[in-house]
């Protein structure tokens, strides 16, 4: 089994498109780890009788998550949603193994600040004309990883930051679940500083 945790701080309806997609006798989602206590991503997780791990900001919280996920041999980290910094320590401990799904185009509209709804706003605002989803390693500078894979949505005719922001999200859960299932057989590959999505 390829064990993978989820990283979540609201509505999650990423986590939710991740554990109804991905293939259940390959990938087993046993974690979730959320910074908010009350939320729809915790209330899925419960639903489901997925364990969920709470964390705050401070570097104990971290330590002792990181222990709990050496212990359940977690393959893959995802962050679907989860809107605090990635401690370096946590990035350490899992070296290109940790994903995040951001809400636009990278590496434009990415950084500090900028995420959920505050990324759809600047989009709208500077009348780009595509924006989508991308997925990328983590690593230790907000939105900078290696680029896994993105897809595109028209947006040309858009009249408002929440129709964009819907757009991008139906395509966010078509493109979680296809990379992690093909991390999760090994065919995400790293090559000469890019990465490569095979078949
Ligand atoms: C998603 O749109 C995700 O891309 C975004 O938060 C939303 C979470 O929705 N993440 C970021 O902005 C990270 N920078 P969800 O809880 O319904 O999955």
């Amino acid at each position: 089994m390829f064990n993978v945790a989820v990283f979540v701080s609201g509505r999650g309806s990423n986590l939710r498109s991740l554990f109804e997609k991905v293939r259940k006798d390959q990938i087993n989602i046993c974690a979730v780890i959320s910074d908010k206590k009350n939320c729809g991503a915790v209330e899925f997780a419960q639903q489901n009788s997925i364990t969920v791990f709470f964390v705050d900001s401070n570097v104990e919280s971290y330590s002792l998550l990181i222990k709990e996920l050496l212990k359940l041999s977690i393959d893959l980290i995802v962050l679907a949603g989860f809107l605090k910094k990635i401690p370096d320590e946590l990035v350490d401990a899992f070296e290109n193994k940790i994903i995040n799904i951001h809400p636009a185009l990278l590496p434009s509209f990415g950084g500090k600040g900028m995420y959920g709804m505050n990324v759809h706003k600047a989009v709208f605002e500077s009348s780009a004309k595509w924006s989508g989803a991308t997925v990328h390693f983590v690593n230790k500078i907000y939105d900078e990883g290696l680029i896994i894979a993105q897809r595109v949505v028209d947006i040309s005719n858009v009249s408002s930051p929440d129709e964009i922001a819907q757009k991008v999200l139906n395509v966010e859960h078509e493109l979680l679940p296809f990379v992690v299932q093909k991390i999760s057989e090994s065919k995400v590959v790293l090559k000469n500083n890019r990465v490569y999505v095979v078949d």
